[in-house]
């Protein structure tokens, strides 16, 4: 695996790669990988010929009051891990953003809601990155997970919307045996919340079970989804049904509806989804 730094390092080590024909696969990160992260290049490394993974904590995603100081790093344990993995190159940029960098994405339609209204400038920032990032490689396939339902959706739409030539994969949430999905924001969660952030998958198993047992109402939905939050006394961001394709909020389902869920275990807010079909 080639560590890379810069794009014009990019640029010379994948063109000759395109020029020969070779199918590019991208798996954008912002680092202290877990399994989750490893089954996305493992997707990648299925559908494509080079896989590269890039790993930059991105600025402009996170707001004022948010994580960014304090987000979690391990350089020496990611490259191990994506070299294991089978990654090609992994693209470590020294700079990504100019000073006076002042041009930004800023995707509509499933960014409105959800982490949208909570994160304000998340997804434009989300955006941005991963527009810039499919300029400097130009792949051929793209994989996100699914954790971050809201920004695939997101990602699907600026694609569509700006003809990038590049399919987006989404990959299965990934889960600790007990069911909480993997995030490198696990990591904060002291010993004493650590049980308690297990009410988001909870949640959401017992509201898949009300579906497949005939509960409809999205409304009822989200609150069997929200009761174990409530009683595990984590400070609920939101429990919302929405249409599982399109992201729009439902009244009635007419397909598979997604059950997405933020919530703070403690200071550490933490995301969860569940896809779920009548
Ligand atoms: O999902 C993430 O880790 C980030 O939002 C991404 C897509 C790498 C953009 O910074």
């Amino acid at each position: 695996m080639r560590t890379l730094r810069t794009p014009a390092e990019l640029r010379d080590t994948l063109t000759p790669h395109r020029r020969a024909g070779w199918r590019i696969g991208l798996v954008p990160t912002m680092g202290y990988l877990h399994e989750g992260h490893l089954s996305l290049v493992r997707e990648a490394r299925a559908r494509a010929d080079v896989v590269v993974a890039s790993i930059f904590v991105n600025p402009i995603q996170f707001g004022p009051n948010e994580d960014l100081a304090r987000y979690p790093r391990d350089e020496a344990g990611d490259s191990a891990k994506l070299r294991g993995a089978g990654c090609d190159v992994l693209y470590l940029p020294e700079a990504m953003y100019a000073d006076d960098f002042s041009t930004h994405v800023e995707v509509g339609g499933p960014s409105a809601g959800l982490c949208g209204d909570r994160r304000p400038g998340h997804f434009r920032g989300v955006a941005t990155v991963v527009a810039k990032l499919f300029h400097l490689v130009a792949p051929d396939v793209a994989v996100f997970g699914q954790k971050d339902y809201q920004q695939l959706a997101v990602l699907r739409r600026m694609v569509r919307d700006l003809d990038f030539d590049v399919e987006i994969v989404g990959c299965p949430i990934v889960r600790e045996p007990d069911g909480l999905a993997m995030s490198s924001r696990n990591a904060y969660l002291s010993a004493e919340d650590r049980p308690r952030a297990l009410a988001l998958s909870q949640g959401l198993e017992a509201a898949a079970r009300a579906m497949s047992a005939g509960e409809r109402s999205p409304r009822r939905l989200e609150a069997i989804a929200r009761a174990p939050l409530e009683a595990a006394n984590l400070r609920v961001d939101y429990v919302e049904a929405r249409d599982a394709m399109s992201l729009a909020p439902i009244e009635e389902p007419q397909g598979p509806i997604v059950i997405a869920v933020a919530a703070f275990v403690g200071a550490t807010r933490l995301i969860d989804n569940r896809v779920m079909a009548p």
